[in-house]
């Protein structure tokens, strides 16, 4: 019997997060391991009846209590509403998710309407600060306190038919940088840049079934697409104390596949 326990430090007993768009897909996924690691949990999403579906499920699934909320993450009153609901029954924050994001493809970069370009910052990059801004005084007083957003390899990598988005996620990477820096040796600030995913937000998006399938085979090092569950893992690592040297990252979870060659193929 060993008297070692390698998972100790991935524990989030004693932790409450918020994790943003929870209510399906990638947020699901780290709601659910969050919780399943012993964190309290409150799902903020658009979709409020499906956030509460969700959060009853995972709370049947790890035996933890988690809530589900309507919150439009674009809203300051919404904003404001969550962080009090999730204060109000779980005593504080000590963790946030900021995982709401998406956009729409063009084939044309220039084409992409003025208005179009500033919705995509206020739903990937704004919704992000003003959450960050109303959990503030709460993960000011938290042990490991933390914030950790989905942000996209497109945020770091050319996406010219993807751009609104592309752009609104460096921004993201680059504001959540300064904030780490901000808040250090206080909250612990980092982005992960997500991978292909497969979800049905990708038809969402405007892709087609060719477009998804090709995509569902991407050229990485590993051969395949990322699940949900490949992203809560890091989400994991990240926001418990076994992510306790980790700030100020943007940490590329993709399947890996940039290749520098020195002769020509
Ligand atoms: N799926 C991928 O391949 C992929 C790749 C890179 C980055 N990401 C990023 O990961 C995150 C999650 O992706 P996903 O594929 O699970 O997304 P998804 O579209 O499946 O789920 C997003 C959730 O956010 C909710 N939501 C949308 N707008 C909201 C708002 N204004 N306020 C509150 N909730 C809102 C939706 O109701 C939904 O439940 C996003 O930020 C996305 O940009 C995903």
């Amino acid at each position: 019997m060993s008297n070692f326990d390698s998972f100790a430090d991935f524990r989030m007993d004693n932790h409450v997060a918020i994790v943003t768009g929870g209510a399906q897909n990638i947020g699901e996924a780290i709601a659910r391991t969050f919780s399943g690691a012993g964190a309290k949990v409150l799902i903020a999403d658009l979709n409020g009846d499906k956030a509460e579906a969700t959060a009853k499920q995972i709370e049947a699934d790890t035996g933890n209590p988690v809530l589900g909320t309507a919150c439009n993450v674009t809203v300051q009153k919404d904003i404001d509403d969550c962080v009090a609901k999730t204060v109000d029954a779980f005593g504080g924050i000590s963790t946030l998710v900021n995982n709401v994001g998406w956009g729409r493809a063009y084939e044309d970069p220039l084409a992409v309407p003025a208005e179009e370009m500033v919705e995509s910052f206020k739903l990937n990059t704004l919704a992000g600060m003003a959450m960050t801004a109303a959990c503030r005084p709460y993960l000011l007083k938290a042990e490991n306190a933390t914030v950790t957003n989905s942000g996209s390899l497109v945020g770091t990598l050319p996406a010219f038919d993807f751009i609104a988005y592309s752009a609104a996620k460096a921004a993201l990477n680059h504001l959540m940088l300064g904030l780490a820096h901000y808040f250090a040796r206080q909250i612990r600030i980092n982005t992960v840049l997500i991978g292909t995913v497969i979800t049905p937000g990708y038809a969402d998006a405007g892709l087609d079934e060719k477009a998804v399938e090709a995509l569902s085979h991407p050229d990485n090092l590993t051969g395949r697409a990322g699940t949900p569950q490949d992203i809560a893992n890091t989400f994991l690592w990240l926001a418990s104390n076994a992510g306790s040297w980790m700030s100020g990252q943007t940490l590329q979870v993709s399947g890996g596949g940039k290749r520098v060659r020195l002769k020509p193929e």
